[in-house]
């Protein structure tokens, strides 16, 4: 089998060279101080960011090597073959497509060799038309989307962050987790009447989504009088790509929002998993706005130069950083408020896709692929975990930081300065702590520095940049598995742990063959969870 395929990146005579390369040990220090305008050649200039990766423990050679890697790798070829819409995730047998759902409308979108464009325009059309409608009828003035992982992560992050640009009065609340809290709270002292669930899954299978959605179900037929298909008719609208699962539930088909099996769980947030609950909360030309973002991304990514390409400068660094210099933790460090979200989507779309463990030949990878990602908005992190990142592991991160203030507070004046201003007091300092650190006598209060970490500057946060940075974190974890040569669309594991869960079920069902299949640790909780007492 090794001979049918290309070598494998590790192969490659670019990675040697990177592996030797890695041996030198550089410091920070050191390259700022041979260097001290080196920010000029580790920074991407563009319309709306300004990405400064010159903390990053790289030099001109480490850059041109890594630009070297991808070319090894065919990086552009696999980012263009993805954008031509041609089935790369192989193991599924689908194109790659959430690009063409920000296609603008009148340009072609082509997935699989067919023009999707007015399909994708007709959702929209469909969703604009709906959402206008609820709006003028006033009677909806709460919104519950019900889904899980990707059918909830992404949407959730952009409503977070597009918080100021909510239409008055709507509320809009997510619901995820099969545990009966998370529904009961997010439902707590809403009105039935004027509440409209929409159920978000892809394949209108996923236990969490459905159990959630039958106990919505549940509570507007409770707790409103009328007809049973009508009472669902007003309160009930499905995004998925299931028609016929929709209808069994019953959803009518007139409320359904489709969207297609060349939109990935985690890459859905565009399409009408986000649109549906976002146009309602926002206004459909605020999620217009999102894609309008998203489609700015795309284009740099399609576009810009590898060593100028910020997506791609991100997935080079990354692989830097988790393959050669063996630092496997990623931090994401908003200093935003709004982007309290935007860490839990990124787990998702870096580690469901990337933490693979063979190639898109079926070879095992003999080195690292995905990583680690946390993350807590700046300043909530530096009273949390950033002790670790000073003197503790070396965990490369990402700063991001605005400009203008969503909500201005305070004021500047020649004695202090307003909120914003001391909250970018902390966005320039950490990266500049972490990478210099400090000498003291005592040991206690030594700081080695050399902490390695990436800044992202934007105007200011709105729908279009939410898009632009959503974009940029599907593209960065894309790009690093075309480096790797994974299949960065599929994930067969998360249904593995899944599948175990059925027999869990099945037993507490009364299925006594299910329950002899478990080990001994397994079968005492499993008792004790059923008889209501720890185990003894
Ligand atoms: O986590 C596994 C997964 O399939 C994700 O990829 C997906 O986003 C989530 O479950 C929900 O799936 P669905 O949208 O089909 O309910």
């Amino acid at each position: 089998m090794k001979d049918k395929f290309p070598p494998q990146i590790n192969e490659t005579p670019e990675w040697k060279k990177l592996e030797k390369l890695a041996l030198k040990n550089l410091t920070l220090g050191n390259l700022f101080s041979d260097n001290p305008a080196r920010f000029r050649d580790f920074s991407v200039q563009t319309e709306h960011i300004f990405c400064d990766f010159s903390r990053q423990i790289i030099n001109n050679e480490i850059l041109k090597g890594l630009v070297a890697l991808a070319e090894a790798a065919s990086l552009k070829a696999k980012i263009s073959s993805m954008f031509k819409g041609e089935k790369i995730n192989l193991t599924e047998g689908r194109a790659v497509g959430h690009w063409a759902l920000r296609v603008p409308a009148g340009k072609p979108a082509v997935i699989d060799g067919k023009d999707m464009s007015k399909d994708i325009q007709e959702v929209l059309g469909r969703i604009s038309a709906f959402t206008k409608k609820v709006h003028s009828e006033k009677r909806i003035r709460n919104i519950v989307s019900i889904g899980i992982g990707g059918s909830s992560l992404g949407p959730e992050y952009l409503a977070e962050a597009c918080r100021p640009y909510a239409r008055n009065g709507m509320k809009l609340a997510f619901v995820a987790n099969v545990d009966g809290t998370d529904f009961a709270i997010k439902t707590s002292g809403l009105d039935p009447a004027e509440t409209l669930f929409v159920i978000v899954s892809k394949t209108f299978t996923t236990a969490e989504t459905m159990k959630n959605a039958e106990t919505a179900k549940d509570w507007i037929l409770n707790n409103l009088d009328g007809n049973k298909e009508d009472l669902i008719k007003k309160h009930f609208i499905a995004v998925s790509t299931a028609r016929d699962k929709v209808e069994a539930f019953g959803i009518d088909p007139e409320n359904m929002f489709t969207f297609w099996e060349w939109v990935g769980g985690r890459f859905s947030a565009t399409s009408a998993v986000g649109a549906a609950p976002l146009s309602f909360y926002l206004g459909h030309e605020n999620f217009e706005k999102i894609l309008e973002g998203a489609r700015w991304m795309d284009q740099h990514f399609l576009k810009a130069p590898l060593d100028k390409n910020i997506p791609v400068i991100g997935a080079l660094i990354d692989i830097w950083n988790i393959n050669f210099l063996g630092l496997k933790t990623r931090a994401l460090l908003p200093y935003s408020q709004l982007l309290w979200k935007i860490a839990q989507h990124t787990q998702q779309v870096e580690m469901e896709s990337n933490g693979k463990g063979v190639d898109i030949h079926g070879r095992k990878v003999e080195f690292d692929t995905g990583e680690v990602v946390f993350g807590e908005p700046g300043t909530n992190g530096q009273h949390s975990f950033y002790q670790e990142l000073h003197q503790g592991q070396v965990i490369p991160a990402d700063f991001i930081g605005f400009i203008k203030p969503a909500y201005p507070l305070g004021n500047m004046t020649d004695k202090q300065v307003d909120h914003h201003h001391e909250l970018m007091t902390n966005f320039l300092a950490q990266p500049d702590a972490l990478a210099f650190g400090k000498v003291s006598d005592d040991p206690a209060r030594t700081f080695e520095g050399n902490r390695p970490s990436s800044s992202m500057l934007l105007k200011e946060l709105n729908p279009f940049t939410a898009g632009a940075l959503l974009a940029w974190l599907e593209h960065r974890a894309a790009a690093k598995g075309f480096m790797w040569d994974i299949n960065s669309f599929d994930q067969f594991g998360v249904e593995h742990g899944k599948k175990l869960g059925v027999a869990a079920r099945e037993a507490m069902l009364g299925d006594k063959s299910r329950i002899d299949a478990f080990n001994p640790s397994t079968r005492r909780m499993f008792d004790a969870i059923m008889n209501g007492e720890l185990p003894s």
